[in-house]
């Protein structure tokens, strides 16, 4: 069998795939592709049509964006993407965030670095403890199930979600308080993490007037995508309130442009799309992805199918 593969996944999962395929990193003849892997290229419907031979085609990762699902449906191929093999790195990384951001950590070692205190324990980076606080989460995914689970199981915080997908019943299992307005949400959380997928009803889903109602000093976490939240209304946000801090892994453009006004706030911490980067969570993606794509090649069942 020959499957596409031309970026990087963990070197266990490439020998893996490599170990039961021919890997082919050109599409020069595409009609000949069994399977197909990608992290970012693009996998148009042009493509799909003409890679006659074309089975599946696997996502190592879970935005879908960058494949023609409507092309693929219409051929028969199967489309699969890798649903929570990164979700404990990004809630891990979140969980980071709340903490950081509450004791002022990225502030401290900037001004520290250019010599701005006299004293210790400088009044004006007095932190807070995330211990006891709300916890808003957007979204009540994998991610959001896990942040939750930590941020009650090690903080004793109380659990709250919007997700106009998730009805009270589950809700209540998964042990979230749950609002039926983000409008609500926003006014009693502390904490505030965003998990939803990019889409026609997240894109700007925190802009305009919604920042009004965050509740005064709170921190807001954004490792989803850039577009959910508008950068000039958090700038807003941050500099004149309600907003303390925020920290952010994922910005409209990326990497975050270094002459973006975002970089120049000490209550902000950008990081360049680390969420679901580490060693353990590129090891799961990467089998889940090859695993799959070769069971659907085979006939056999595989996770994670969208189409
Ligand atoms: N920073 C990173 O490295 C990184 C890594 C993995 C995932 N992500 C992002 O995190 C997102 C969430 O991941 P997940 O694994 O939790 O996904 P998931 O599919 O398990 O959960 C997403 C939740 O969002 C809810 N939702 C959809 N539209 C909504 C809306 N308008 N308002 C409120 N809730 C809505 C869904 O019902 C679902 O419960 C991904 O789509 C991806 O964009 C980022």
């Amino acid at each position: 069998m020959k499957i596409y593969l031309n970026e990087f996944i963990h070197p266990d999962a490439a020998s893996h795939l490599r170990s039961q395929a021919e890997v082919v990193t050109n599409f020069d003849h595409i009609e000949e592709l069994d399977g197909i892997i990608v992290r970012g290229t693009q996998v148009t419907g042009e493509m799909i049509r003409a890679a006659k031979n074309l089975k599946v085609i696997g996502r190592h990762g879970i935005a879908m964006n960058i494949i023609d699902l409507d092309a693929a449906r219409e051929c028969g191929v199967r489309v699969l993407n890798t649903p929570r093999t990164n979700a404990n790195s990004v809630a891990e990384y979140i969980v980071g965030c709340f903490l950081a951001m509450s004791r002022h950590f990225y502030e401290c070692n900037v001004k520290l670095r250019r010599g701005a205190f006299t004293r210790i324990a400088p009044p004006d980076l007095l932190g807070s403890d995330v211990s006891g606080k709300t916890v808003g989460l957007v979204g009540m995914g994998n991610i959001s199930q896990l942040v939750a689970k930590i941020m009650r199981n090690a903080f004793d915080c109380e659990i709250c979600g919007y997700d106009p997908f998730v009805d009270n019943e589950r809700a209540a299992a998964l042990g979230f308080k749950k609002y039926e307005r983000l409008e609500d949400l926003l006014e009693v959380s502390d904490l505030v993490n965003i998990s939803v997928p990019l889409s026609k009803g997240t894109v700007g889903l925190v802009s305009g007037d919604m920042f009004r109602h965050f509740k005064p000093g709170a921190i807001l976490v954004n490792a989803a995508r850039g577009q959910i939240v508008n950068e000039d209304g958090l700038y807003c946000a941050l500099t004149e309130g309600p907003l303390k801090a925020a920290a952010f892994d994922t910005f409209a453009v990326e990497p975050l442009p270094k002459d973006s006004k975002l970089l120049t706030l000490e209550n902000f911490s950008a990081t360049p799309h680390i969420g679901g980067n580490t060693e353990e969570a590129l090891y799961r993606t990467g089998i889940a992805v090859v695993d799959n794509v070769i069971n659907v090649i085979k006939g056999q069942p595989a996770d994670g199918i969208i189409v």
